[in-house]
């Protein structure tokens, strides 16, 4: 498959034309049904440049939802069953769209909130100035298992803070913001690549496939082409299509050998501590220590006897310092020669020279 494809046609037709379980993210920043009443000004007189296309345009509450339920499973018959979907949205239909994906079966994972630093005034002075947008970040399934999440990337670009589910980014505008030769926005909602730039660290690898069904002037596939990602992009109007091509022909990839981000432990793979007895790493009868130098002695399945006590390297740790869990891989040392060693296999081999 190619790495870019820009697809122009009804989402709901070109999605059905795409395999099952081909796609390992979805980035969809659907219509908002805003239904706007007439034009809105500012208090010189200006107009403002609303959302007012007919691609936003629905009959009624009904007819979004019915759209809205038919993308959404569409794209949930393309994600891979250990992929995940984001949607964006404002008040006007964040909460329709949680509703549906949340009775399509997918898992929320998190919401998002997207606060501007910059939002649009609210120019008749009759409500908040409504300065951000929720995103939803869901997995497939409740069931599912696996979803990429690069917790320790998001943690290192947080200055080595935990990622909150808030994040103050400024709109589109200057350079960034597309602009036809009139000096005209070629879209009314082009989002800013730092969002996606943010949403795709997060929530995908390099080589991932990326689906945005509402792909507009691109940014979905500006930040994918960026970041090493490939990506599928369906538009229905030919100007933006126009657009997005151009502004991704003009994007430079990041070299493979940069893309590598600080990897979550979490991702490695898991082993049995029984394992390390089959082998032969430790013997039944070996002796592990508590922090504090309490010994128990390994049996022949990996669990640890220690007097009248009995379990997992876990339950007995939990139960030496009766707390209510314990991590036995970081809690258990080994006496070596040159000292306690924690007792996994790797340091157990370098203990020993
Ligand atoms: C909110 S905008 C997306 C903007 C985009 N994220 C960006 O940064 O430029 C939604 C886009 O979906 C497109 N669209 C709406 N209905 C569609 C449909 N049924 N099939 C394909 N595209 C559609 C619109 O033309 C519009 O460009």
């Amino acid at each position: 498959m190619e790495a870019e494809q820009i697809i122009q046609g009804e989402c709901l037709e070109v999605l059905a034309g795409l395999p099952e379980r081909s796609v390992d993210l979805v980035f969809a920043d659907p219509p908002y049904n805003l239904q706007l009443g007439g034009d809105l000004h500012r208090p010189d007189n200006s107009r403002v440049d609303a959302v007012d296309d007919a691609w936003d345009r629905f009959d009624s509450f009904e007819a979004y939802d019915r759209f809205t339920r038919a993308w959404l499973a569409a794209c949930r018959r393309v994600l891979k069953d250990d992929g995940a979907i984001w949607v964006i949205g404002s008040y006007h239909n964040i909460f329709r769209v949680g509703a549906a994906v949340q009775d399509l079966g997918f898992w929320i994972l998190n919401d998002v909130v997207w606060r501007k630093t910059n939002p649009m005034p609210n120019f008749k002075g009759t409500r908040f100035a409504n300065a951000h947008e929720t995103l939803i970040w869901a997995a497939k399934s409740r069931e599912q298992r696996r979803y990429t999440f690069n917790y320790d990337a998001l943690k290192v670009a947080n200055d080595d803070l935990q990622m909150r589910s808030d994040w103050t980014l400024p709109l589109c505008t200057g350079e960034e913001r597309l602009k036809d030769a009139s000096g005209q926005k070629v879209h009314p909602t082009q989002k800013p690549e730092a969002l996606l730039h943010r949403v795709l660290l997060a929530s995908t690898r390099p080589g991932d496939l990326v689906l945005d069904p509402f792909f507009g002037t691109g940014t979905t596939g500006a930040a994918a082409k960026r970041l090493g990602r490939r990506f599928i992009g369906i538009e229905r109007e030919a100007a933006y299509v126009e657009a997005a091509r151009a502004r991704i022909a003009a994007v430079v990839p990041t070299p493979d050998e940069h893309l590598d981000v600080t990897r979550s432990k979490k991702n490695d793979p898991r082993i049995p501590f029984g394992m390390l007895l089959e082998a032969g790493l430790l013997r039944p009868g070996d002796e592990l220590y508590c922090p504090k130098g309490r010994p128990a002695r390994v049996r022949a399945d990996g669990s640890l006897v220690a007097g009248a006590l009995s379990g997992s390297i876990h339950k007995l740790g939990a139960m030496f310092d009766q707390a209510p869990a314990c991590n036995g891989w970081t809690y258990w040392r080994l006496k070596t020669d040159r000292g306690f060693a924690p007792s996994t296999p790797c340091a157990k081999r370098s203990a020993k020279g």
